[in-house]
């Protein structure tokens, strides 16, 4: 053990450190959606500064601008190495911020002080890296000299580039700047004489960054220097939890070892913290709960795709390690009872998540039917007398793709016929596949993160209306599962069992362009939760706000909670046009519409 204090498992942490900040004037925030709202550059929250965006760029954030909180964070960039022991999907991170407020002196004291001070972690084994500079920015010497004046001594400080001493932006545009990371460098021998914070061997250990954001980086890929400097900073609540506990990996910790007890009832493997395929599918099913809680369903595009491929690849392990009874929802609800008193929102959905995680596992079984009778059809079409059957790349890559069997699954079956797979063939088909759906991703997701422009803004208003507009018309049942603005249109995703009638879609369409003529003003309040509750505004994440939240109202029309920003008055929208009405998922209907340069 490096320590001896009290603070040991992630719910301690957790606290430690909402405590701690509080106690440094921070209002604690509540964890956003996995979902970003109103931002088409991602498809998940990816970090804790990620639903501040806004408040970055100088919008007034109603709890002041010292924050804190412990943020549900998805990435999926390292989704193949997951089963290693470090890399995940979902993770938790805790995060602290100024919105110019506090600076480098400040934050780098107060990182230094819970380090050494709540979690009692050994100084002379803390170490710390700082941007070196480039034609971008310059050396990050006053962060250094900060570091120096804690007592690090410059034989642990090492200068880095940008690409590990710098963040940001989430997408393609937005706050960035320079940062400092902090490394425990642990007890032991070092892999070679060149081992360090760089290395990956394992001797030291990345447990918190924190970002100067003091630049914005603009969609032609400059850097500006922002007018309010802000402090993000992020610290992977697996990795240090893993870390106070002396254990290896956060498998070995209280966050994995109720789904991974609940595995190793089932096969034989004596350890599944020390199984691959174990922390695989306990790492894909905590994250498919997640979403699952956050309103994501399984789909074949966007977030409802990724969720479908969490699920798939961790029945599919579930199939390598020779399990064939149906325990998919079981873990799910293993991962509600360990983690809904942190995260009410898995408790509320528990019977949904339960339900959903059923019907994909029965549907990945005929999913396996099927193909496997796509399977035999094409052995059959083979000359009987073919003394090495071979099944192309191609094709084996189409059974993939068309009818989802993993490649895994098409060796085994080819085995059973004595035939092989050209594997070499299918990676090139694969390879070839995944270039073309990132460039398309990458195209989709052009355009820059969070863009503040008139546009996005205009549109963010018209969305308000449009959620009014509906709950007029087809009744107050109607709220709000999710929101997707880009520069050219608006998505909304809205809880209505039947699909809109083209005289509904009119009535709507009629309704919002109406209001805009009637150019009303676009007024925006503070006020506590419950006088917001009071006065009837529309709360789509009640339980998710902080005491204070800004209400925005529309006229005598509209009276919602929301982050801003939006236009002064409705006349500046234009005209409003419904372009798409379509379902979501169960019992959630999804409209696209635009703006026109006039009522039309
Ligand atoms: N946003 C920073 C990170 O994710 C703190 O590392």
């Amino acid at each position: 053990m490096l320590r001896t204090d009290a603070i040991t498992t992630a719910k301690e942490l957790r606290q430690a450190y909402i405590d701690y900040f509080q106690h440094q004037g921070h209002a604690e925030i509540n964890s956003a959606p996995l979902i970003p709202e109103n931002d088409p550059t991602v498809l998940f929250t990816t970090a804790g500064m990620h639903p501040l965006v806004p408040f970055l760029l100088g919008e007034k954030h109603p709890a002041g601008n010292r924050l804190v909180n412990c943020q549900k964070c998805l990435r999926t960039d390292d989704i193949e190495e997951v089963g290693d022991t470090t890399h995940l999907t979902f993770f938790e991170m805790l995060g602290n911020w100024s919105l110019g407020d506090y600076f480098k002196e400040e934050a780098i004291r107060m990182s230094y002080e819970f380090l050494t001070e709540v979690l009692g972690l050994p100084a002379e084994r803390l170490w710390i890296s700082c941007f070196a500079g480039d034609a971008d920015a310059p050396q990050d010497e006053e962060a250094a000299s900060i570091w120096r004046r804690m007592g690090i001594p410059e034989s642990r400080i090492v200068f880095l580039d940008k690409s590990y001493n710098w963040w940001g932006p989430a997408g393609e545009t937005g706050p960035c700047g320079p940062d400092t990371e902090m490394f425990i460098e642990l007890p032991g021998e070092a892999c070679s004489s060149q081992c360090g914070v760089t290395c990956e061997c394992g001797k030291f250990v990345e447990i918190w960054n924190d970002v100067f954001m003091q630049y914005n980086k603009t969609a032609e890929g400059r850097y500006e220097p922002l007018e309010q400097k802000n402090v993000d900073t992020g610290m992977g609540l697996e990795r240090v939890t893993a870390l106070l506990q002396g254990k290896k990996s956060c498998y070995e910790t209280e966050l994995f070892s109720g789904i991974l007890a609940d595995l190793a009832e089932r096969i034989s493997e004596p350890a599944p913290a020390e199984s691959r395929s174990c922390r695989l599918i306990a790492e894909h099913v905590r994250a498919a709960a997640f979403l699952m809680a956050d309103g994501v369903r399984p789909g074949n595009v966007d977030q409802g795709y990724v969720l479908r491929r969490l699920i798939r690849r961790s029945l599919q392990e579930m199939r390598n390690l020779g399990i064939r009874e149906p325990i998919f929802a079981t873990l799910t609800e293993r991962v509600v009872r360990d983690y809904g008193e942190t995260y009410p929102e898995l408790a509320a959905s528990r019977g949904e998540i339960s339900t959903e995680a059923k019907n994909e596992e029965e549907q990945f079984i005929t999913t396996l039917e099927k193909g496997s009778r796509e399977f035999e059809k094409l052995m059959a079409k083979m000359p009987s007398d073919l003394e090495h059957k071979r099944i192309s790349g191609r094709k084996a890559f189409h059974l993939y793709e068309t009818y989802g069997l993993p490649l895994e699954v098409i060796r085994e079956m080819a085995g059973e016929h004595g035939a092989s797979v050209d594997e070499e063939g299918f990676r090139e088909a694969y390879r070839k596949h995944q270039e073309k759906s990132r460039a398309g991703a990458e195209q989709k997701f052009k355009g820059g993160l969070v863009d503040q422009s008139e546009r996005t803004t205009a549109l963010h208003t018209a969305t308000h209306l449009l959620h009014q507009a509906l709950r007029e018309i087809l009744g107050d049942h109607v709220t709000q599962a999710g929101s997707n603005i880009n520069a050219e249109r608006l998505r909304f995703d809205f809880t209505h069992e039947e699909k809109l009638s083209s005289e509904e879609l009119n009535k709507v369409e009629s309704r919002v362009n109406d209001i805009i003529r009637r150019d009303l003003p676009v007024e925006c309040k503070e006020m506590t939760l419950e006088e917001a509750k009071e006065a009837g505004a529309v709360a789509t994440f009640a339980d998710r706000y902080g005491d204070k939240v800004k209400v925005y109202r529309i006229g005598d029309f509209s009276l919602e909670i929301c982050g801003g920003p939006h236009v002064g008055r409705t006349g500046e929208l234009g005209g409003f046009k419904i372009k798409k009405e379509e379902s979501s998922s169960r019992g959630v209907r999804r409209i696209k519409a635009v703006l026109t340069e006039q009522d039309q």
